[in-house]
């Protein structure tokens, strides 16, 4: 046989389109950029421009609200688009009537007034739950043991539209009750909040990867039970489109998945079925998961936090919510 005719071997020669640096970015399909970062952020009580560090998420500290607007300029400065907060609530303000959640003095609205007034650019994004303001560590109100749905839809909407007054760009409904993102989408229409976003935690499931996060706020200790009445059930996967194509419908404008990294071929899933802006959070369980592991000197922290976000661009994720998220706009600059 001739040889200049054989099929040549090996067919196809991929290692050529991964020579170099130079190649492989040409080649390169997804990117991270620091505009697809969300920064979740710890708020407590306290005076002046001061922190601690949250013991089981090194490097994430509690930050007083001072603190906060500090910390909201420099993410700026890195180039961070949005910052999301997260209250610590003195436990003398944890009731079963969770009456904190729309005080207009709490202190997610505060914190919210005050990156507003230092930084107007940053958008700020609320949680909307009653775990951080519940005696029970609960999303929702608690009667006879059982998390009842409608009546904390009304304090959804109470929680909803104080932080909408206090200047939030972004509501992040977390709780996973039945019928909120209609409501909300109602009483922020009728208060004439047409600007302000809901960016949907539609499937967010009970997960082992929040265990860090209900330190760093305090619900630990608080929480009696589970969540696997409301959050979803980790077998799950056609039930979280149905989830997104319900609050697509009832006035969401993005949607969320949560935690991320277990959970990626739902992201995937979302963004191919319904093309609507996708994010996901890399929640305090991941976070504390690669930080543990760096630390020990088992991995290389620096190169597992990027290679764990761009995940989730190839994902189809638009956007990610991350406690890395400063240290990986460092990275990118
Ligand atoms: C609760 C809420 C949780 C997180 C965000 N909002 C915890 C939970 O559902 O128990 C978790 C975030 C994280 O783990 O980083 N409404």
């Amino acid at each position: 046989m001739n040889p200049a005719v054989q099929a040549p071997f090996p067919a196809t020669r991929f290692r050529r389109a991964r020579q170099s640096p130079g190649i492989r970015a040409l080649a390169q399909e997804n990117t991270l950029s620091v505009g697809d970062l969300i920064w979740p952020v710890f708020v407590r009580e306290g005076d002046g421009v001061a922190r601690e560090e949250v013991p089981s998420m090194p490097g994430v500290h509690r930050l007083t609200v001072d603190a906060v607007a500090e910390a909201a300029r420099e993410a700026a400065d890195l180039g961070i688009p949005a910052i999301c907060l997260f209250p610590y609530t003195p436990m003398d303000k944890r009731t079963s009537d969770c009456a904190e959640a729309w005080n207009p003095e709490n202190l997610s609205n505060r914190a919210t007034r005050a990156i507003k007034r230092a930084v107007p650019e940053m958008a700020v994004m609320t949680d909307v739950a009653l775990d951080p303001y519940n005696i029970d560590g609960h999303d929702g109100f608690v009667v006879d043991g059982e998390i009842i749905n409608d009546e904390t839809v009304e304090a959804l909407v109470r929680q909803t539209l104080s932080q909408a007054e206090a200047g939030a760009d972004m509501i992040g409904p977390s709780d996973m009750m039945d019928g909120r993102i209609g409501a909300m989408r109602n009483a922020l229409e009728a208060a004439g909040h047409r600007n302000v976003m809901i960016l949907s935690y539609a499937a967010k499931y009970a997960s082992a990867f929040y265990g860090p996060f209900r330190d760093a706020v305090g619900a630990t200790g608080a929480l009696k039970g589970d969540k696997k009445t409301y959050q979803m059930n980790p077998g799950n996967s056609d039930e979280a489109l149905r989830l997104v194509a319900r609050d697509l419908s009832e006035g969401a404008d993005m949607v969320m998945v949560k935690p991320g990294m277990p959970y990626l071929d739902i992201c995937r899933r979302v963004k191919d079925s319904f093309g609507v802006p996708t994010f996901a959070y890399q929640v305090s369980g991941e976070y504390a998961m690669i930080r543990a592991a760096a630390l020990n000197g088992w991995i290389d922290g620096e190169r597992a936090m990027a290679e764990s976000l761009l995940g989730f661009k190839r994902a189809g994720c638009d956007g990610i919510l991350t406690y890395f998220a400063p240290a990986m706009a460092r990275a990118l600059a």
